[in-house]
């Protein structure tokens, strides 16, 4: 699957992500910028904070009560379609779009 980031100024970087992983554990591991990740997936930082392409909303799975929590700590003031990046496993077949916020700190 490929991950589709766009960055604030709104320059495009797709990189191509493993099945299971997570869109954040992909940015690191590509050196995306705009996704921090403090605390290295375990929702308790909120810095890989992005926002999803409305349209692909509906295909992510369901967020978690404390994913929901940690987004009103976000840098960015998170808006309907903000989601935590390293909740979002990749799944053979879906490609993913996201926005990342102008910063995470
Ligand atoms: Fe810390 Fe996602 S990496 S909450």
């Amino acid at each position: 699957p490929t991950v589709h980031f766009t960055d604030a100024e709104g320059a495009v970087r797709d990189v191509e992500g493993n099945p299971g992983d997570s869109v954040m554990e992909t940015a690191v591991r590509n050196g995306v910028p705009g996704i921090v990740a403090e605390c290295g997936g375990s929702l308790s930082c909120a810095t890989c904070h992005v926002f999803v392409r409305e349209d692909t909303l509906d295909q992510l799975p369901e967020m978690e009560e404390m994913e929901d929590e940690m987004l009103y700590g976000t840098a960015v003031d998170r808006e309907d379609n903000s989601r935590l990046s390293c909740q979002l496993k990749l799944c053979e077949g879906q490609d993913m779009y996201v926005s990342t916020p102008e910063t995470q700190v």
